[in-house]
């Protein structure tokens, strides 16, 4: 209770430094990229299951209504846009993105995607990674007529971006059934290599369009999530496989992002160790206020981990005992959690340093 507070009060006192520090465009402008973690309902206006526009999704969310997001309420890019002062972003897809609403940034996030092009195929259409740096180049065009090239570059360059990406590469591709075509392909370190050079040339990519502060988040405890914990797991333990699936991709990616910020000469690339901070639930949930962190709110089966959270699954009453909203995703209580962490985390949780002090650092600029 009283962290919630002083949480609170921390984002407007930022709030107000980061629109002192900007100009006529008031906050600074936010794009996101990535999977399910950070969609806000780009995923409503393609034909795929991967979906979350339908009660209860959206229970908590100021509407009530499902938004796409797949959270209870708020997710992480929210909570990120409330700490910058900043409205939350629109999804790319969204008929209101137009006039001014471009100037507060872009979501192009879409559930299911990876960082390879193979991930997630199973959902059809969604907007895959490279889809999405194309849609950022095409969102910049557009900005350029609005205000002109020279404003839309300093809009670009002095924006905050948060990658999210990853996660499926594991769970819904590599290990998605058994004998997977990559799981025949590679063994697990090698295919850890791969996508980790694979989301290098991504990286690049987002730096040479334009990103020149980018949060980019490691996978969480992938073997812990309620859906693993009700597939691979007989006694509550966390899949050791997922697990050690997380355990290399995390410091490979904290090593690009080193060498690509030495390569440029610049702290573009922060990492950001989800991991760490979703372990700190699943290792002490009390702490955070939580009554489990293995059993999801919405869901059925075994820790509520199996099929899809719809009107017929179970509910928990107060979603904010709950770290796991679904079978995969975090609740809102846990993407607050997140993002205070993100804001004011030790060099523990952010590589090289916090939110917080990037925004003060940019206010200068
Ligand atoms: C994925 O697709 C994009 C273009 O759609 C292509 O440029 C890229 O090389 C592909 N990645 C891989 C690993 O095949
Ligand atoms: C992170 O943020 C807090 C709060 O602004 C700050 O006091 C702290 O020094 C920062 N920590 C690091 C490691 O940058």
């Amino acid at each position: 209770m009283g962290s919630c507070v002083v949480f609170v009060s921390y984002i407007a006192v930022l709030g107000i430094v980061v629109a002192l520090g900007r100009g006529v465009e008031g906050a600074r402008a936010f794009f996101v990229f990535g999977d399910s973690l950070v969609d806000n309902g780009n995923n409503n206006y393609l034909a795929t299951s991967a979906r979350a526009d339908s009660p209860p999704y959206g229970i908590d969310y100021p509407t009530r209504r499902p938004t796409g997001r797949f959270s209870n309420g708020y997710n992480i890019p929210d909570f990120i846009s409330q700490a910058i002062g900043a409205e939350s972003t629109l999804p790319y897809l969204s008929p209101q993105l137009n006039g001014q609403n471009l100037l507060v940034g872009a979501n192009f996030a879409s559930a299911g995607i990876g960082i390879l092009n193979d991930t997630g195929i199973q959902f059809v259409n969604i907007i895959r990674i490279y889809r999405q740096l194309q849609y950022f180049e095409e969102y910049q065009q557009r900005v350029s007529a609005l205000i002109g090239p020279q404003r839309t570059q300093q809009l670009v360059n002095g924006a905050l971006v948060l990658i999210t990406l990853g996660g499926n590469d594991f769970v819904n591709n590599y290990y998605l059934v058994p004998y997977s075509a990559r799981s025949r392909q590679y063994n697990l370190p090698d295919y850890v290599k791969y996508i980790i050079s694979e989301y290098k040339k991504i990286l690049g990519r987002l730096y040479e369009i334009g990103a020149r502060r980018v949060l980019v988040t490691g996978t969480g405890p992938l073997g812990c999530v309620p859906a693993e914990l009700a597939q691979r797991s007989g006694n509550g333990e966390c899949s050791p496989e997922l697990q050690r699936a997380a355990s290399l991709f995390n410091p490979q990616l904290v090593q690009i992002l080193r060498e690509l910020n030495s390569e440029i000469g610049s702290d573009v690339f922060i990492g950001v160790n989800t991991q760490q901070m979703h372990n700190d639930f699943v290792n002490s949930p009390q702490q955070y206020g939580f009554i489990t962190s293995k059993v999801a709110c919405c869901g059925q089966g075994p820790y509520n981990g199996l099929g899809l959270c719809t009107v017929a699954s179970n509910l928990c009453p107060n979603r904010d005992e709950y770290a796991f909203w679904d079978a995969f995703h975090p609740s809102e209580k846990a993407n607050g959690l997140i993002v205070q962490q993100i804001l004011s985390g030790t060099t523990e949780y952010m590589y090289p340093m916090n939110l917080s002090t990037i925004l003060a650092l940019d206010s200068k600029n």
